[in-house]
């Protein structure tokens, strides 16, 4: 599995299982790889959730750093790269790094490990990963609006590709736990609005939103992306 790949409108990057459990015990050239401050941040948090950062934090560097390399033409230091959370929990690059804007950039953890996006030509772009499982009827009731889930009832990776568009959807826009992920719909490769969801897209101009979705061994990645206007 390739942990890098540059193809607009968006880089993506991969942090595997296996990288993120040896990480999460910060060894020497993973510390290097993180600012004063963030290590500080890291180590006050439990294990799991420090793992599952530290994971989300290596992908979206890999990622930033890609992008800064190809579009900018130069590759910054991952310990300038230094990432922080806002009040609702949306990750942000602390440090300006010059004067093209950062990207909008995006993390999701799973238990095979992290992924994160970073786009292309100021577009907007929201991620989300998770582990190919059957979900039980109810939990997909949780986020799916009456009759959309009845075509993923028996098919694992189509229940995958439902949440995790939702979700991707729903990130891009910034929102978390309190959106209403009934109210995205994904077909055909585009995501569509409404209720409060809606409002937040129209709020950015009601841009169109495209999500893809990549297998990657145990998990379904979504991507959702803005179209550039
Ligand atoms: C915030 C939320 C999107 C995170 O999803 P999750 O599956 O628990 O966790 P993921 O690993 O995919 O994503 C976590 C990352 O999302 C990012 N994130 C958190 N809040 C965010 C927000 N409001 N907007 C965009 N990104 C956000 C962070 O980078 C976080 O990682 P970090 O804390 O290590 O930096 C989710 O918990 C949520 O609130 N979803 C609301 C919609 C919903 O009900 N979805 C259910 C499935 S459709």
């Amino acid at each position: 599995m390739t942990q890098t790949r540059c193809e607009p409108p968006y880089r993506l990057a991969l942090c595997p299982r296996a990288e993120a459990d040896r990480a999460a015990e910060l060894p020497g050239d993973v510390r290097a790889r993180f600012s004063a401050r963030e290590l500080a941040e890291l180590e006050a948090l439990p294990p799991r959730r420090r793992r599952d950062r530290i994971a989300g934090r290596l992908a979206a560097k890999r990622a930033l750093a890609a992008h800064a390399e190809a579009e900018w033409g130069w590759r910054p230091r991952d310990e300038e790269l230094e990432i922080a959370n806002d009040g609702e929990g949306r990750p942000f690059l602390r440090a300006r790094l010059g004067d093209p804007p950062a990207p909008s950039f995006s993390i999701s953890h799973c238990p095979a490990g992290a992924a994160a996006a970073a786009a292309c030509g100021g577009r907007r772009v929201g991620l989300d990963a998770e582990v190919v499982v059957a979900r039980p009827a109810e939990v997909l009731a949780f986020v799916c609006a009456r009759g959309e889930a009845e075509g993923a009832r028996a098919d694992p990776e189509a229940q995958a590709r439902l949440w995790t568009g939702k979700e991707a959807a729903l990130k891009l826009l910034g929102l978390g736990l309190s959106a209403d992920a009934r109210a995205v719909r994904v077909e055909g490769g585009r995501a569509r609005y409404d209720g409060e969801p809606g409002r937040a897209w129209r709020a950015l101009g009601a841009p169109e939103v495209r999500v893809d979705f990549t297998r990657e061994q145990d998990a379904m990645l979504a991507v959702a992306y803005t179209e550039m206007t």
